[in-house]
């Protein structure tokens, strides 16, 4: 077992430590990290060590073995959602070009956010379909792995400390727009209101492993699922692009991130590129 301490904790986790704590979570929670990228999977793990003050594995196993609630808090600490308001403004910017070409004319327009976080991609989108007026014809569903992502992205709340950061990228969006309009405030935090993200569906829900029964195949106009691929091997980033191209109508927008090297899993029987610099790829009709 891997001695190496740092003021008391581990600053490094062997191959060998990592696989054993995942079939350790796989067969105590019967939830399955294994297609997880390694080595942000053991920089999280080793946050969690500190945040727990385990010194060791062992105390990751004994904790996992004792409580079985436990596997919310290592879910919700080991998926850390990155994530801004009109992150990327050029991409938001060619989102909306694209939604006036190809889609405006729906009589109902339906979304994915797979991987939503803290819904700041959810509001992004929501004030977008509020410029273009068409939020009257959206049915969004939202999800992540992360019920503390999710709590955070129902409630709409948005620290104010990050508000200077979100208004510039809004003004880069849309340097005319007022940024203020979309919100309410208190002393601690700004709101989006209710009416930019009320359609949203938000459902706790593993990519990898779980079945969206309620999901309809050939349904949605546009996924997003934007720097969350980054964290995943191979094999599992083929699973998740299977099930996105099920969902997606012939015709419809897969939107990954700047980092989700994808390339090699989009065969071009099933895929072919709408916006390269963008990472906007369409399902073949
Ligand atoms: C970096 S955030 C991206 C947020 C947002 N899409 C964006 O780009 O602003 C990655 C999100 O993926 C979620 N995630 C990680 N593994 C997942 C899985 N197996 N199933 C569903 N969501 C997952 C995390 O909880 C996190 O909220």
């Amino acid at each position: 077992m891997q001695t190496d301490l740092e003021n008391g904790f581990l600053v490094e986790i062997s191959d060998a430590e990592m696989r054993s704590i995942q079939d350790a979570i796989l067969k105590r929670y019967d939830v399955d990290f294994h297609n997880y990228e390694p080595k942000s999977f053991k920089r999280r793990l080793l946050r969690i060590y500190r945040k727990f003050n385990f010194t060791s594995s062992f105390d990751l196993w004994s904790r996992t073995l004792k409580d079985k609630d436990f596997i919310h808090e290592f879910i919700n600490e080991v998926s850390v959602g990155l994530t801004a308001l009109f992150r990327d403004p050029e991409f938001w910017q060619t989102l909306q070009e694209l939604i006036k070409k190809e889609i405006i004319y729906q009589k109902e327009i339906h979304i994915w956010h797979a991987g939503c976080s803290s819904g700041e991609e959810i509001y992004t989108a929501g004030i977008i379909w509020e410029e273009l007026k068409i939020t009257h014809k959206v049915k969004s569903l939202a999800t992540d792995i992360s019920s503390n992502a999710l709590n955070a992205a129902k409630s709409g709340a948005i620290v104010k400390a990050k508000a200077p950061e979100y208004q510039r990228n809004f003004l880069q969006f849309n340097p005319k727009g007022n940024f203020d309009q979309y919100f309410t405030e208190d002393a601690k935090n700004l709101y989006v209101k209710k009416e930019y993200f009320s359609y949203v569906n938000f459902v706790n829900s593993n990519l990898i492993m779980d079945e969206l029964a309620y999901m309809d195949t050939d349904k949605y106009d546009i996924v997003f699922c934007r720097n969350v691929l980054i964290y995943f091997n191979s094999q599992a980033k083929t699973i998740v692009i299977d099930k996105i191209f099920k969902a997606l109508k012939p015709g419809g927008f897969l939107i990954v991130g700047f980092l989700d090297s994808l390339v090699s899993y989009l065969d071009e029987d099933r895929f072919e590129y709408y916006n390269m610099n963008q990472r906007i790829f369409r399902k073949k009709i």
